[in-house]
């Protein structure tokens, strides 16, 4: 008998049920005696020991299909060492769940922080494959994330919408994409939607300098400018302050969010109308594209391998696009992020893109 338990934690994207998919038909398919659980919401149906037994119907017809079917919720890794509200001992209470099913193999798939629980109880003993999702495509040790390339598609429509009422208005145009610490979504989105300024949090801004990349536009008989500002996009004078003085700072920000801050300082200088969308979850909806299907497939089924071969502690990665098995213990705490000086930004920058740098 096989027993495996799974669970999907941290923001959900496109491709967690594809991926999920990928390692029980990788399993079904090579073990009779199989039992897989789900542990609902994240590590919360770990912790409280809330899970149900899925059969091979419950992986079928989800390949296409948005969201989770166990569901999933944030659980910071901070806190995971803090007892709950009512004492409980959360990493003690996810070892006995687990102990209790008498799991061979806990499959998690998650973003950062889910990662790095994942760490954490590989660490306490248990055994762990771990599989790399989010749109946010931070996880190190990996070239790609699952979800990253269908909200790179969302986050492209939004632009190519944007692009023809700007034309029509002679507008700046500001489209917000998601990203607090990266900037890997924003700026795919930006160069597949032709956007002509891109703001990242790797690459801190100088307005005056943003204001100067509109003006050329216009110089040059461009009636618009679209702009693709990364949720964490910062200034230079911002990125001078610590982490601490920097979020005080935007806890009394009059703006819902940055785009809305660059919106006001841009129209004030130019005297010109300034718009701002945020096209916001929509970027985590919707089914996977082709790519994120075939990629948690790969994923997916490397997953199975590595649960049938009882080789566990692992993320199952894309490696110069061959699936490895990375060691968590490598890889947890790490975030990949965008080096300003990355060939993918210069090229951007050679064809006169501005990151207001
Ligand atoms: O999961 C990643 C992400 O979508 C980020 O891009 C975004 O900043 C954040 O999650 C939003 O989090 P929440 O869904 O909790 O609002």
């Amino acid at each position: 008998m096989l027993r495996v338990g799974m669970l999907t934690s941290g923001g959900d994207c496109q491709a967690l049920n594809a991926a999920m998919r990928g390692v029980a038909k990788g399993l079904s398919a090579n073990v009779e005696d199989l039992e897989i659980y789900g542990f609902l919401n994240g590590y919360k149906g770990l912790i409280y020991g809330n899970y149900k037994l899925l059969s091979s119907s419950d992986f079928s017809g989800i390949l296409t299909k948005g969201g989770t079917i166990i569901g999933s919720s944030r659980q910071p890794f901070k806190l995971m060492r803090v007892p709950d509200e009512n004492g409980l001992d959360k990493v003690e209470a996810m070892k006995q769940n687990y102990y209790k099913l008498n799991l061979d193999c806990l499959v998690i798939l998650g973003g950062n922080g889910t990662q790095k629980t994942a760490n954490m109880l590989r660490e306490e003993g248990l055994n762990i494959i771990h599989l790399p999702k989010t749109i946010d495509n931070d996880i190190y040790g990996t070239d790609v994330t699952f979800g990253f390339q269908s909200a790179i598609n969302i986050a492209t429509d939004a632009i190519d919408y944007i692009h023809t009422t700007a034309a029509s208005h002679n507008r700046v145009f500001i489209v917000e994409v998601m990203g607090h610490k990266v900037g890997w979504l924003t700026l795919y989105a930006g160069l597949a939607g032709g956007a002509d300024i891109i703001l990242l949090p790797e690459i801190p801004y100088d307005i005056n300098k943003v204001v100067h990349a509109i003006e050329k536009r216009s110089k040059a008989g461009k009636g618009f400018t679209i702009l693709a500002v990364a949720e964490g996009a910062i200034s230079k004078k911002d990125a001078q302050l610590s982490k601490k003085e920097y979020k005080k700072k935007l806890a009394k920000s009059p703006y819902p969010s940055v785009s809305y801050e660059i919106a006001k300082k841009i129209s004030d200088k130019l005297g010109s109308e300034v718009r701002v969308t945020v096209p916001g979850h929509t970027q985590r909806g919707g089914s996977p594209t082709a790519y994120d299907r075939v990629l948690c497939t790969r994923l997916g089924a490397e997953g199975a391998k590595a649960i049938l071969e009882k080789d566990y502690g692992y993320m199952i990665a894309m490696v110069n696009n061959e699936v490895r098995r990375v060691p968590l213990e490598n890889v947890a705490g790490r975030l990949k992020m965008i080096e300003p000086d990355a060939q993918i930004v210069r090229d951007a920058k050679l064809i006169g893109i501005s990151f207001g740098d």
